[in-house]
């Protein structure tokens, strides 16, 4: 499950158009994986976080639709914050990462777009496990 990937911020297409903006993705160009799935995460009362865990097999792109929220990705070394507030910019999860989405502002909206279809074995919901699980990768 050790992942050497780095999550990063990948850049979308932006059409400026007088009449609005567009944005869009495909898979394997823009997007680094096959898209099985897409979920959003809404209605969120302030001061809640989602996620906390983290995914032995799926990769994500995480993209901040509508409104604004804070991405912390941790690799079990180091950990890193994005913070999502612009719809043409998607945050690239490799698995095998703790992420958690926080400080969501009101009306936002966050789309996932996961490499793969719901799977509860693929979740690790416990930090100490998700440390243990790499740690004795590394041995
Ligand atoms: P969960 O992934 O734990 O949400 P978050 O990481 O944002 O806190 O999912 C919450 C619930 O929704 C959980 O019972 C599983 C269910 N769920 C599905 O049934 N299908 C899905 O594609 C997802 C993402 C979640």
């Amino acid at each position: 499950m050790i992942n050497p990937d780095f999550p990063k911020m990948i850049e979308l297409p932006k059409i400026e158009d007088d009449r609005g903006n567009l944005s869009f993705v495909e898979q394997l160009s823009f997007i680094p994986f096959e898209i099985k799935r897409v979920y959003w995460i809404y209605d969120v009362p302030g001061g809640q976080i989602r996620g906390g865990h983290a995914f032995r097999e799926q990769k994500e792109i995480i993209i901040a639709l509508s409104g604004s929220f804070n991405v912390v990705i941790d690799n079990g070394i180091n950990k890193y914050l994005f913070f999502l507030n612009r719809s043409y910019y998607g945050l690239y999860v490799p698995s095998g990462m703790w992420r958690q989405m926080q400080d969501f502002s009101t009306n936002s909206l966050g789309l996932v777009l996961s490499s793969t279809k719901f799977n509860p074995k693929d979740y690790i919901n416990n930090y100490d496990e998700f440390l243990s699980i790499l740690k004795n990768e590394r041995h």
